[in-house]
């Protein structure tokens, strides 16, 4: 039975149930505002000020709360919403509950739906690589469509934080350090979750977080102080969670860290001011896991009493998980410390986003009815691998690959090694949801599938992920362990070696676990770990040909890597068909066209590292160094740059030409070029568009993406690309926080990477 026939049965099925009164009040009824502004004001009406509390209770399915007493909690109105569970009948024994609760206010089910449900998709710095908004919308419906078939009807996501240091590890969930490339997928990612409406039996309501600026911790440390300028602010972090909202976000996560000394949690500037006063936010704002309670530690509140408080009266209206709301507002509301309206105002929101959900017209909408369940929520025929496949083999960068040594050929001897080579757990990446790594192809089982007979492989562990005790201490503490092979290092070396000398070419495929690049995964260093690199030094010692498979969820250090091996290839985490897609790209049926998210510095002191930095008074220059801002002991390059990334053909890039090279503020600029695949195979490049504004009233980057287009060209083929600007391109936040063009000269770049640029100029008049 289709969804939506399915759809029709329940709304029949449940007007006899529990649920009569609030069934009929919404079943059929268009989304008016006026209807829902109605329907919540007199139901608001009916509610005791304990289940207005009640309603502002985000509850995690954990161990925090054996599952009969969230039972009981929902049944007495003590709950609005569950996350963390994905089991259609827990969810419908909740919704039942609810069902039975005096207001018979139905309950919503969250969860962290970040890069996939069943079928995981690349990490997020995966999916920015592929630079393509199909590919990224098809990742976000297919990810509705699976959650919201295992009754969960709010994704915690897009994660759009700006990201310019990459010891932070919750890099790998966001978009990367660009803030237009960020914001556009940012709200691409927002409408595939929320399809045509959210009210659509296979659309979840997105929460775009972690507002705001969570990815300008300090020093990379997770949880750590953000102290930033308004205009920086503004400029370039601010506008990826805005983009998701124009784009239609139902919610909006609260970060952890303060901004300038004060927390999110309790900013009222933050949630009332820029929000919802500027941005014209209308929907439900959710605490971070245990946040409220976090104003203690962050030194604003000296009880929880007072965390309460301060976060109702700051605009948070879901708490996440902690006790705070419940314990604290009643008596908090009874001293007149908190009024009714402060509540009611939060209360409206909850509310506000159910009836968005479509939960009140129909609180079984995504969980169905018990006969529908499918017999095993894991069977194969739930996951969508075509479409895993192909937004994964999009992802994968191309960062080096000298001497044509990629594509391989399917024969001959081939020596699959690595610690991460038969990783499946690894392959799924952080937040992988529902997913599961004994449906998940690893990389040597992708590689083997794809040469079957034609080719023998041989394979060899080589080393451990990590030989660091204190960091496999610290990770095992998380939700899957590190396994750990306890014959002596040398010992596995030895035997990759061996393995390789039988062998005609070496693939290692090294990095991270997937728990390094998580959150509460802040590195000191950004090198492969352990005696990984010990590994690639004793392979490229063998003389055979190196290929190097990364697997890892920031840019890392990898000078000694890109000297030694012959090619190096960024794969991410690439999810359940990580293993297929990336032999799809090794063996060359599929030709590799993902770029850079960020910037790959050559080590760790040189983060924060990011394209798009201001030119200082003295600027780095490659020849001439002396009292210039740089660092001495290497290059202050980056060793690839934001936007790089390599195909198994070759591009060419013409000269720009301007439709006007003085523009006027109405005027529209075209600036084209033609792009020729000069190699020999038919490939997919990135044309980027950078522009400098050369003198403005602050200082401006020495380049911005303003645009791109991905182009499919044939072996020899020929295309023309051109863009448009107008005045709004040319904007930006001055001194005075006033957003405006000024007249003067800009340079236009263009060019396939954010370094290799064409170069021209034009007047803004
Ligand atoms: C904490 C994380 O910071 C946030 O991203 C996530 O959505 C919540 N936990 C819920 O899992």
């Amino acid at each position: 039975m289709n969804k939506l026939c399915f759809l029709s049965l329940v709304i029949g099925l449940v007007s006899q149930s529990a649920w009569a009164e609030n069934a009929t009040t919404g079943v059929g009824t268009p989304s008016t505002l006026q209807a829902k502004n109605a329907f919540i004001a007199n139901l608001m009406k009916q509610m005791t000020l304990d289940e207005k509390i009640g309603q502002l209770r985000l509850i995690s399915i954990g161990p925090e709360m054996p599952k009969p007493e969230i039972l009981k909690e929902i049944t007495a109105g003590r709950i609005g919403g569950t996350f963390n569970s994905v089991v259609l009948p827990d969810n419908r024994a909740m919704q039942d509950a609810a069902g039975h609760s005096r207001n018979k206010i139905p309950m919503f089910f969250a969860y962290d739906v970040v890069h996939g449900q069943r079928t995981v998709f690349p990490i997020s710095l995966g999916l920015a690589s592929t630079w393509d908004m199909n590919a990224i919308t098809r990742t976000g419906r297919v990810s509705a469509i699976e959650a919201a078939a295992d009754g969960v009807d709010m994704t915690f996501a897009p994660m759009v934080d700006i990201t310019r240091d990459a010891r932070w590890g919750r890099s790998s969930e966001g978009f990367g350090e660009d803030t237009y490339l960020v914001s556009r997928i940012s709200a691409t990612m927002t409408r595939a979750f929320q399809g045509t409406s959210m009210q659509a039996p296979n659309s979840i309501m997105a929460v775009v977080k972690h507002f705001a600026l969570y990815g300008a911790v300090e020093g990379g440390r997770d949880y750590n102080t953000v102290d930033m300028s308004p205009v920086r602010m503004q400029q370039d972090y601010l506008p990826p969670y805005r983009a998701s909202i124009d784009a239609g976000a139902g919610g909006v996560m609260i970060a952890l860290n303060s901004i300038n000394g004060v927390p999110s949690t309790s900013n009222a500037w933050l949630l009332q001011d820029v929000l919802r006063r500027d941005w014209g936010f209308k929907g439900v704002t959710v605490s971070d896991h245990g946040a409220i309670k976090e104003l203690i530690d962050h030194g604003v509140a000296k009880d929880f009493r007072e965390a309460a408080k301060l976060a109702i009266k700051a605009g948070v209206d879901l708490s996440m998980n902690d006790k705070a709301y419940g314990e604290e507002l009643p008596d908090l509301v009874k001293s007149g410390e908190v009024s009714v309206k402060e509540v009611d105002n939060a209360v409206r929101e909850v509310l506000g986003a159910k009836w968005e959900m479509g939960l009140f017209a129909n609180p079984y909408l995504r969980i169905g009815a018990a006969v529908d369940d499918p017999a095993d929520r894991n069977a194969e025929n739930r996951l969508h691998r075509a479409e895993a496949r192909d937004v994964a083999r999009k992802s994968v960068v191309l960062l080096k690959n000298q001497n044509d040594t990629l594509p391989l050929k399917k024969q001959g001897t081939i020596a699959v090694i690595g610690p991460l080579a038969k990783s499946s757990m690894d392959m799924m990446g952080s937040w992988s949801a529902a997913g599961l790594a004994r449906q998940t192809v690893n990389a040597y089982d992708g590689i083997a599938a794809a040469v079957g007979d034609k080719a023998k492989l041989v394979y060899a562990l080589g080393s451990n992920i990590t030989d660091n005790q204190h960091a496999i201490t610290y990770l095992n503490k998380m939700d899957d362990q590190i396994a750990i092979d306890p014959r002596p290092e040398q010992e596995m070396i030895d035997e990759a070696v061996k393995a390789a000398q039988q062998a005609d070419v070496v693939v290692a495929v090294v990095g991270e676990s997937r728990n390094m690049s998580h959150e509460a995964a802040s590195r000191v260093d950004l090198v492969i770990p352990g005696r990984q690199r010990d590994l690639i030094r004793a392979l490229k010692a063998t003389g055979k040909p190196l290929v190097l498979v990364l697997m890892n969820g920031r840019p890392l250090a990898l000078g000694e890597e890109n000297e030694l091996a012959d090619a190096m290839v960024e794969s991410w985490f690439l999810g359940t068909e990580g293993g297929n897609a990336l032999a799809d790209v090794l063996f060359g049926d599929y030709n590799p066209s993902g770029k850079l998210p960020m910037t790959f510095p050559r080590s760790v002191g040189q983060v924060p590292a990011y394209y798009n930095h201001l030119n200082t008074g003295r600027p780095y220059r490659p020849n001439d160094s002396n009292y210039t801002s740089n660092y001495f002991e290497e290059p202050t390059s980056p060793l690839f740059p934001f936007g790089y990334g390599l195909s198994y053909t070759q591009f060419s890039v013409s000269d720009i030409t301007l439709s006007i090279n003085k523009m006027t503020r109405k005027d529209k600029l075209t600036a084209s070029v033609m792009v020729k695949n000069t190699g020999k195979v038919a490939g997919e490049t990135v044309v980027q568009l950078y522009l400098r504004d050369v003198a403005a009233s602050i200082s401006r980057p020495v380049k911005e993406l303003k645009n791109f287009q991905k182009v499919m060209l044939k072996s020899g083929e020929e295309k023309s690309v051109s863009f448009t600007l107008t005045e709004e391109d040319l904007k930006f936040f001055n001194p005075s926080l006033k957003y405006a063009a000024e007249a003067g000269e800009f340079k236009l770049m263009i060019g396939l990477d954010s370094e290799n640029v064409k170069e021209t100029t034009f007047n803004l008049l």
